[in-house]
C-alpha cells in the first residue's frame, strides 16, 4: 500500500484521535461453554431455537478470540489501532451471574488487556453487551430489581480486578436494544411483547449504570466511565406539525430515553407524560431518580448505523392491540434514499454529524467518540483477489464517507474523540450469525477461522497513521 502524502490530506484530525474497533464477547470469544464459563441467554436460546439463527450457526462458532487472541491484537497493531472496545462477557466471570467468581475468566481478561497494552492499543472495557447470564434471566433478567444489585457487584468486581490499567469504562452497550428485542420486538431473547416490562427493563439498566458509575467514581481510579448508546435521529416526513411531533416522540421513545437519564442525569418529559397518563411509569424506589440525578457519564460512545425516518401514523391505533411506542408514529420510506441492501438498513452519512452537533448544542458538548459504525455485507468471498485479499472498497467508501463529516462536525466544535469500526474481524451477530460480515479482517470458518486483512484494513491503517485521509 502507498503511504498518503501528508499535503495531499485533506481530513486532518486530531494527533490523539482514537483510532480503532469494537467487538463483543458473545460475538467474537467462542468456548461459550469452556474454562467454567457460565450460560448466557445467547447459548440458551440457541439450545432451544437452533432455527431462529442464521444457517443454524450458534455462539460458541464465533471467531474464536479466546484462542487467538495473541494473533488478532498483533493484526490489530499492524492495522493501526491505537484503541479496541472489548466486553468481558458476565457470564465467563460470575457463571451464575453473582456468587462465586471464575478464576480462569480473570486470567483471560488480564490476560487480553495485558496484551492490548504491550501492543499499545488502549482498551477500551464495556460491561455489559446483550449477555444477560441465564440463571439472572430465570429470575427475571432486566425485570428484576435484584439484577440491579447484581450487576452492581459485577461491575465493582471488574473495576478493581482491571480497573488499574483499563482506564475508559462503559456500563452498557446500545441498552435500549434488549428492550426492544426482549420485550416488544421479539428478536432476543426472552421474546416477549410486554410494553410493562420493556419499560421497568430499561429503567433497571439506566439504574444500574448510574449506580456503575457511582462506584467507579468511589474508588477514585484513574479512568473514564460512560455508555455506548445507539443514536438515530428520527427525521420527520415534513414540517407539518404532525409530522413534527411524530419525530419527536419517537426520539423521545429511541434516543432520549437513555440518552437524558445518562448525560443529564433527567428523563425526557414528553415520554414521562405518555407513561404517567397510559399507566405505565415502572416501579421506582426512593431514592434512585438522586442515584441517577446524580451520577452520569463522563463520556459517550455513538454507535450510529441508520437514522429512522418518520411520519404521522396514517390510522389511529387499534385500542385492543398491545400498547407499543409505535402507537405514536409511523415508519416513513423516504424515495430515492441509499440503502446497505444486505442489511436493509438506511446509509446516511450526514446523520452522523447530526448526532455530534445535537450533543454539542443539547448536552454540554460531552466527550464522545464514534463508538460503532460500520457496513455488513454478505458474501464478501466474491470480492476476494487473486492476493487472498477482499477488495472492500465499498466499505472504505462507506467509512470515509461518514468520517468527512465526523470531521465537519469536529472543525466545528464537536468534543469528537475517534472512530471505532464495527468491527475488527467478521464476527457472529445475534441471530444473523455470519450472514453480514463487517470486519477489517476477514475471518474464514472452513479454514480454522483464519484471519485475513481485507483492502479496508491497509486503508485504515494509513489513515490512523497520519490521522487523516
Ligand atoms: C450493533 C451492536 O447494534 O450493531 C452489535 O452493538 C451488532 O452487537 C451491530 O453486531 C451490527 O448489527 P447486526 O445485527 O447486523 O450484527
Amino acid at each position: 500500500m502507498t503511504r498518503i502524502n501528508n499535503e495531499s490530506i485533506q481530513f486532518k484530525f486530531p494527533e490523539d484521535f482514537w483510532w480503532g474497533s469494537s467487538a463483543s464477547a458473545t460475538q467474537t470469544e467462542g468456548a461459550a461453554d469452556l474454562d467454567g464459563k457460565g450460560k448466557n441467554i445467547w447459548d440458551h436460546w440457541f439450545e432451544i431455537e437452533a432455527n431462529r439463527f442464521f444457517d443454524g450457526v450458534g455462539p460458541q462458532d464465533t471467531s474464536q478470540f479466546y484462542y487467538k487472541y495473541k494473533e488478532d491484537i498483533q493484526l490489530m497493531k499492524e492495522i493501526g489501532h491505537n484503541s479496541f472496545r472489548l466486553s468481558i462477557s458476565w457470564s465467563r466471570l460470575f457463571p451464575e451471574g453473582k456468587g462465586e467468581m471464575n478464576e480462569k475468566a480473570v486470567e483471560f481478561y488480564n490476560n487480553v488487556i495485558d496484551a492490548l497494552i504491550a501492543a499499545e492499543i488502549e482498551p477500551f472495557v464495556n460491561l455489559y453487551h446483550f449477555d444477560m447470564p441465564l440463571a439472572l434471566q430465570e429470575t427475571g433478567g432486566w425485570n428484576n430489581r435484584e439484577t440491579v444489585d447484581a450487576y452492581e457487584k459485577y461491575a465493582e468486581t471488574c473495576f478493581s480486578l482491571f480497573g488499574d490499567r483499563v482506564k475508559k469504562w462503559f456500563t452498557h452497550n446500545e441498552p435500549i436494544v434488549p428492550v426492544e428485542g426482549g420485550y416488544l420486538y421479539d428478536f432476543h431473547y426472552p421474546n416477549e411483547v410486554n410494553f410493562r416490562k420493556a419499560v421497568q427493563v430499561a429503567y433497571h439498566t439506566i439504574l444500574s449504570s448510574a449506580k456503575a458509575i457511582k462506584i467507579y467514581k468511589s474508588m477514585k481510579l484513574d479512568g473514564k466511565i460512560g455508555i455506548i448508546l445507539n443514536l438515530t435521529p428520527s427525521y420527520p416526513r415534513s414540517q407539518h406539525p404532525a409530522d413534527l411531533k411524530a419525530s419527536v416522540l419517537c426520539d423521545a421513545f429511541f434516543n432520549r430515553s437513555f440518552l437524558d437519564p445518562s448525560v443529564k442525569g433527567t428523563f425526557p418529559t414528553e415520554l414521562v407524560d405518555i407513561l404517567k397518563e397510559e399507566g405505565y411509569l415502572p416501579v421506582i424506589e426512593d431514592g434512585d431518580l438522586a442515584i441517577i440525578n446524580e451520577n452520569t457519564v463522563d463520556l459517550l460512545g455513538v454507535n450510529y448505523y441508520q437514522p429512522r425516518r418518520v411520519k404521522a401514523k396514517d390510522n389511529l391505533p387499534n385500542p385492543d392491540s398491545p400498547f407499543m411506542p409505535d402507537r405514536y408514529f409511523d415508519n416513513y420510506i423516504m424515495p430515492g434514499r441509499k440503502m446497505n441492501v444486505y442489511r436493509g438498513w438506511e446509509i446516511y452519512e450526514k446523520g452522523v454529524y447530526d448526532i455530534l452537533i445535537n450533543l454539542k448544542e443539547n448536552y454540554g458538548n460531552i466527550e464522545c467518540f464514534i463508538s460503532e459504525n460500520g457496513m455488513g455485507v454478505e458474501g464478501e468471498e466474491r470480492f476476494r483477489n487473486e492476493d487472498g485479499m477482499i477488495e472492500d472498497d465499498y466499505r472504505i467508501d462507506f467509512i470515509s464517507e461518514h468520517l468527512k463529516w465526523v470531521h465537519k462536525a469536529l472543525l466545528e466544535g464537536s468534543n469528537v474523540k475517534g472512530y471505532h469500526l464495527w468491527t475488527f474481524m467478521d464476527n457472529w451477530s445475534w441471530s444473523n450469525a455470519y450472514k453480514n460480515r463487517y470486519g477489517f479482517v476477514s475471518v474464514n470458518l472452513d479454514k480454522d477461522n483464519e484471519r485475513t486483512v481485507k483492502k479496508s484494513g491497509y486503508w485504515f491503517k494509513d489513515v490512523a497513521a497520519n490521522n487523516g485521509f
